[in-house]
């Protein structure tokens, strides 16, 4: 049973880690163990360009060249989402900040509250190099599927009810991939030490089983917070 400070206890996580890294994999299922929302931007991102909307096209055009959407925007969406009434008593963020403009428009933002953890899911870049080759994302409900072979195009989605097929991203071409690992390291990195100098940072192996790596999360964010 959930006693009343369990079910009111707020956590408010930042997710990072190079492309491939998990993160999305990760933050679904801390988003079921704690109750709270994950938001991922780049997610929002992707439901904008299955809505074909002026601005999902726009978007498309930048997320496939494996560059970065405008701060700017990223913040208004940020903002936008963490207002909803389903994020007041905490969220996990997957893919924002991503630079030190969006870290300091996130604090700006949330003000003293600010967030209780930033992880850093750390994977070395030749694991997700090859988890990103054999990525397969479905059409329909997003879910992640990882294929047991790079060659395998499609996989049948598995989510009840849904009937998708799982494809590679747009984005996962070995062109987009480079570019989005470099600009990890050059934009996103330093934001490690940033939260670090704020005694905020915690490191976790991100190389394992899943449910490992699950078990491993679950047991420093219970620490931390
Ligand atoms: P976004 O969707 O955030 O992509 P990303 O950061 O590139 O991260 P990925 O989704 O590639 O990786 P992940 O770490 O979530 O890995 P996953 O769980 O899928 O952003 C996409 C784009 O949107 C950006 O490039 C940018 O253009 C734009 N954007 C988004 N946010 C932005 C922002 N704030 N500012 C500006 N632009 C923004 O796992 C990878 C694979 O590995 C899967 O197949 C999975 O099944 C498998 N896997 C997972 N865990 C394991 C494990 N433990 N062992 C083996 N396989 C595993």
């Amino acid at each position: 049973m959930v006693s009343d400070a369990q079910a009111q206890r707020s956590i408010r996580l930042v997710i990072f880690g190079r492309q491939g890294a998990g993160k999305g994999t990760q933050a679904v299922e801390l988003a079921k163990h704690y109750s709270i929302p994950h938001i991922s931007t780049g997610d929002m991102l992707r439901a904008a360009v299955r809505d074909g909307t002026e601005f999902g096209l726009k978007a498309k055009e930048i997320m496939d060249r494996g560059e970065l959407v405008s701060d700017d925007v990223m913040l208004g969406m940020v903002a936008e989402r963490l207002s909803l009434p389903d994020a007041a008593n905490g969220w996990i963020l997957d893919g924002f900040p991503r630079t030190t403009q969006q870290a300091e428009d996130l604090r700006s933002l949330l003000g003293d509250a600010g967030i209780d953890l930033a992880i850093d899911l750390n994977v070395p870049e030749d694991v997700v190099v090859k988890r990103i080759a054999s990525r397969r994302v479905c059409e329909k409900c997003g879910t992640n599927y990882a294929a047991p072979d790079i060659n395998i195009p499609t996989v049948p989605c598995t989510v009840e009810g849904c009937g998708g097929q799982a494809v590679q991203r747009a984005d996962d071409t070995e062109e987009a991939v480079r570019k989005r690992l470099a600009l990890y390291e050059s934009q996103t990195a330093p934001l490690l030490d940033w939260y670090h100098g704020q005694g905020l940072l915690v490191i976790v192996d991100g190389v394992g089983a899943p449910t490992e790596v699950q078990a491993e999360l679950v047991g420093v964010i219970d620490a931390a917070v």
